[in-house]
This record gives structure tokens, sequence and C-alpha cells, in this order.
């Protein structure tokens, strides 16, 4: 039997599952990232990124399956993020992985992965 993967580590299906729950109930309220959002119902967005998280972490790979590669810098060329848009999405981001209540040692490895995300999604200089 080999080691779990971190997907698997952190509880799997159900936990990704509660931590993108909690980041898009916060994008609904959030001022600066709900009006980036093309779609009127955030579900679809919300199983997009769950999918992706899920695959990244060694989980099934159904992200893959239906949307192709993920090209993330591509996929967030038609949204303006500058600092202020990556600083909004941290936030949420920052609240969603608080409430999932992970051990230490693996909140750490993932915080530090999304942070490093959200900096290398930034696609415009700060605004106004
Ligand atoms: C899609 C915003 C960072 C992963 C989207 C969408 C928006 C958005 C508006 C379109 C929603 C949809 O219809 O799917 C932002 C902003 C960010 C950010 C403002 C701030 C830095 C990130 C990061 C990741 C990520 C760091 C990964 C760790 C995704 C994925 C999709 C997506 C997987 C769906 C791609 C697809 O298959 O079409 N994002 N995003 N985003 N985002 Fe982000």
């Amino acid at each position: 039997t080999s080691s779990p993967n971190f997907y698997e580590l952190v509880g799997g299906e159900p936990t990704f599952r509660k931590l993108v729950d909690e980041f898009y109930a916060g994008v609904a309220d959030d001022p600066i990232l709900r009006p980036l959002y093309p779609e009127e119902d955030l579900g679809p967005a919300n199983e997009r990124f769950r999918l992706f998280l899920i695959q990244y972490w060694g989980g099934p790979t159904t992200y893959s399956d239906t949307r192709g590669h993920p090209r993330l810098r591509m996929r967030h060329a038609p949204f303006v993020i500058g600092p202020v848009e990556r600083d909004a999405w941290l936030r949420q981001m920052r609240r969603a992985v608080d409430a999932i209540a992970l051990q230490p040692e693996a909140e750490a490895v993932l915080w530090e992965y999304l942070e490093r995300a959200a900096h290398f999604m930034v696609n415009a200089p700060e605004s106004g």
C-alpha cells in the first residue's frame, strides 16, 4: 500500500467541497469579486474550481476529462485581475481555508499553493 496523497490526507472530496462552498459563499457577497463572475449562477463556477482543486491535489481527473488542460492564465485572461482583485480573492480564500480547519502542516501546504497561484493569475497593474 502506498502513502495517501494530499487529496486523501485532508479528507477527499467533502473537504474540497466545503472549501469551495465557503469560498463562493464569500464571493457572492464580495463587492470586488462578484462583478467579475460572468454568470448569475455561481454553481457552475463552484463546480469547475472544486474539480480543478481535486485533480490538482491527486483526486479524480474529472476536471481535465471535461474541461481539457487547465491553462489557468489563459482562462483568466478575460477578467481584469490586478492586485486589488488578487487580494480580495485571497481574503475570501483565507476565510474558506480557516473554515475547513486542517492540520497545521496540511493547511500551510495548501495556503502556500493558493497564495502563489493567486499571484501568478494577476494580469493587470494596479487600477485607479
Ligand atoms: C475561473 C476569477 C484566481 C482557478 C474563474 C472565473 C473568474 C475567476 C471570474 C470565471 C468563473 C467561471 O465561470 O468558471 C479569479 C480571480 C482570481 C482567481 C479574481 C484572483 C487571483 C484563481 C486561482 C485559481 C483559480 C489562484 C487556482 C488555484 C480557477 C478555475 C476556474 C476559474 C479552475 C475555472 C476554469 C475553467 O475551467 O473554465 N476565476 N480567479 N482562480 N478559476 Fe479563478
